[in-house]
Formats: C-alpha cells, sequence, structure tokens
C-alpha cells in the first residue's frame, strides 16, 4: 500500500518489520524520548495512519492536523491519551491492544501485592545495608494472604486474571464491576459486592478500571478512610485513579498498611510524600513489559493499523461507530 505511517517512538521490531512490509513510508521519530505537542502537530499533516503511545496526548488539536488521517493505532490497552470522540468525529478509527498484556499486568500486580505485604524492597534495603545480623523473631513482618481477602475494583480482562491468581493464594475474592462477571463467578468463588463493602472488607484492594471522567478520583480521602488500617492498597491502572495527595495522607497516618503502585496521578512526576515512605512499593508503569508482551502489542497494534488502512474492519477497533 502507498500508505504513509508514522510511529511517535520506536516499538519492537516484531511491529515496525510489519508496518514496513505493507506501507509505502513508515517513519519513526528518531529520538528515545516522548515527542512534545507541537512535534506531533508537526508530524500528523500528510500521514494516513498514525501509532502512538500512552505517553502521547492525542488531543483534538492533533486530530483536527491529520488532514489524511484515517487510524490511530495505540499501543496499550488504555486510550484515555487519546481525545476518541473528536476522532469520531472525523471519521478516524482508533484501536488497543487488550488482551496480549493481560497476564504480564496481573503479573506485576501480584510482584507488587507480594513485594509491599512481605517488605522486599524494604528487606533487599535492610541486607544490603549490612543491617542484617541473624534470623529474628519480629524481623520484617508483613501481611498474610492465605485466608484473608482481595477485592479487586474492575474485573474485566486484566482484574480477572489477578483474581484467578488470589485463588491460587488461597484469597477470598470480592469484586466490583458494572454487570456481574459471569464467567468469573464460574470457575471462581468471586462475589461483586459495592466499592463500600470491597473497601471495608478486603485486605488487598487492587485497581482495574480504566481512566475516565467517572474513575478519575476513585479511591479518595473518604474511599481511604473506609479501607482497614491493615490493608494494602494496589494500582496497576492509571495514576489518576487515585488520589494521589489523599493517599500520601492515609499512609503517613497509618489508616491503611501500604500502597504499591506502578502508575501515577501525573506521571512521570511522583508525589514527593510518597518517595519518603518505607510502606510503598513504587514501578515506573512497567506493567506489560516482558519482551513477549511488548512484541506482541507491537504486531497487534500495527496489525490493527495495517487493517484499518486497507479498508477491513481492525481487529481492536474502540470507535466502531466510525464504520457504520
Ligand atoms: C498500559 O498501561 C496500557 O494501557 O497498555
Ligand atoms: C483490560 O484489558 C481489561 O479489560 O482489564
Amino acid at each position: 500500500m502507498s500508505v504513509n505511517v508514522f510511529v511517535t517512538r520506536r516499538i519492537p521490531d516484531a511491529g515496525l518489520d510489519l508496518l514496513r512490509k505493507h506501507c509505502g513510508t513508515v517513519d519513526v521519530f528518531p529520538e528515545d524520548r516522548v515527542m512534545t505537542h507541537a512535534e506531533i502537530m508537526r508530524e500528523v499533516p500528510g500521514r494516513d495512519g498514525l501509532l502512538c503511545l500512552l505517553t502521547d496526548t492525542i488531543d483534538r488539536r492533533i486530530i483536527e492536523a491529520g488532514d489524511r488521517l484515517r487510524i490511530i493505532a495505540n499501543y496499550a490497552v488504555g486510550y484515555n491519551n487519546i481525545d476518541v470522540a473528536a476522532a469520531t468525529a472525523e471519521r478516524i478509527i482508533v484501536t488497543n491492544t487488550p488482551g496480549v498484556l493481560t497476564d504480564a499486568t496481573a503479573d506485576l500486580t501480584w510482584a507488587l501485592i507480594l513485594g509491599i505485604c512481605r517488605r522486599i524492597v524494604e528487606s533487599d534495603r535492610f541486607t544490603r545495608a549490612g543491617d542484617f545480623h541473624g534470623w529474628a523473631p519480629m524481623l520484617l513482618r508483613g501481611g498474610d494472604l492465605a485466608g484473608r481477602t482481595i477485592g479487586i475494583v474492575g474485573a474485566g480482562r486484566i482484574g480477572s486474571a489477578v483474581a484467578r491468581r488470589a485463588a491460587g493464594f488461597d484469597m477470598t475474592i470480592l469484586y466490583t464491576n458494572r454487570s456481574l462477571n459471569k464467567d468469573l463467578e464460574q470457575s471462581l468463588p468471586a462475589r461483586r459486592v459495592p466499592l463500600e463493602t470491597l473497601l471495608r472488607e478486603a485486605d488487598v484492594i487492587s485497581l482495574h478500571v480504566p481512566l475516565t471522567d467517572e474513575t478519575k478520583h476513585l479511591i479518595g480521602r473518604e474511599e481511604l478512610a473506609g479501607m482497614k488500617k491493615t490493608a494494602y492498597l494496589i494500582n496497576t491502572s492509571r495514576g489518576p485513579v487515585v488520589d494521589e495527595a489523599a493517599l500520601v495522607q492515609a499512609l503517613k497516618d497509618g489508616d491503611i498498611a501500604g500502597a504499591a503502585l506502578d502508575v501515577f496521578e501525573e506521571e512521570p512526576a511522583i508525589h514527593p510524600g510518597l518517595l519518603e515512605l518505607d510502606n510503598v512499593v513504587l514501578t515506573p508503569h512497567t506493567g506489560s513489559a516482558t519482551w513477549g508482551t511488548r512484541d506482541s502489542m507491537a504486531v497487534m497494534a500495527a496489525e490493527n493499523l495495517i487493517a484499518g488502512l486497507s479498508s477491513r474492519r481492525p481487529p481492536n477497533i474502540v470507535n466502531p461507530d466510525v464504520l457504520g
């Protein structure tokens, strides 16, 4: 196809090779950093397809600057970085990469659950500092998991995968979701409850909702106050789902036991309060960061883009209205 495609940052070759095989022109932003809004604005005119990242804010201005743009393929499952309504109004297809990152993200969620409950990062620092003078009955005690309750906020693909893993840890599973998740409840003893109940009863609370107007600050001062003092909060979804200032205060005041976060409200900036606390584990938005998953995401984003530009229905379209 003699189509012209722009990629906002280098992604694994598995995806770039596919694009190069099918598209006439494939330009990749040459620097290994996030493009500025102005830089994307300059690149978009004349392009038929755009492959972008969750770190790119694709707003109405960029979408309207895309005089030939037919598809925006996001290299992520979340697509809160794209003004989908504006794209739909311009009849531009938007796609994402669901499914392929479910297990990797659920695994990182569990790494964080175990990391915060069993104080892995703190223990590593302690051991390296030469503070280990022998086994001790009270040394670095952490939270129990077996027999305790996990609360999954948002039981979509990733939340369900986290729940399946929780069954292996012999935990009671509560979840919130817009609708009953029949598949989940058929395979696991999982119970859908109101958020308030989940917050009150869970020992580990893990967030798996997309970021929307309704989920921004879903977990704020009041919700944190409704949790057990021994509870741990895990977030591998999107930073703004949690009111970070309220979380810092709750951790300082001992309202909850700890938090493990892969995402941040003002990413990549991190609330300075979080950096000072020992009862916090922080990772740099690496939920999907495995070799295999990042390759699969690259192939999926490329396949979506190629399909859209070949006038075939892309497998992972998020605004199917544009085709109607
Ligand atoms: C990662 O955060 C993603 O949405 O893919
Ligand atoms: C995302 O893939 C989700 O449904 O959790």
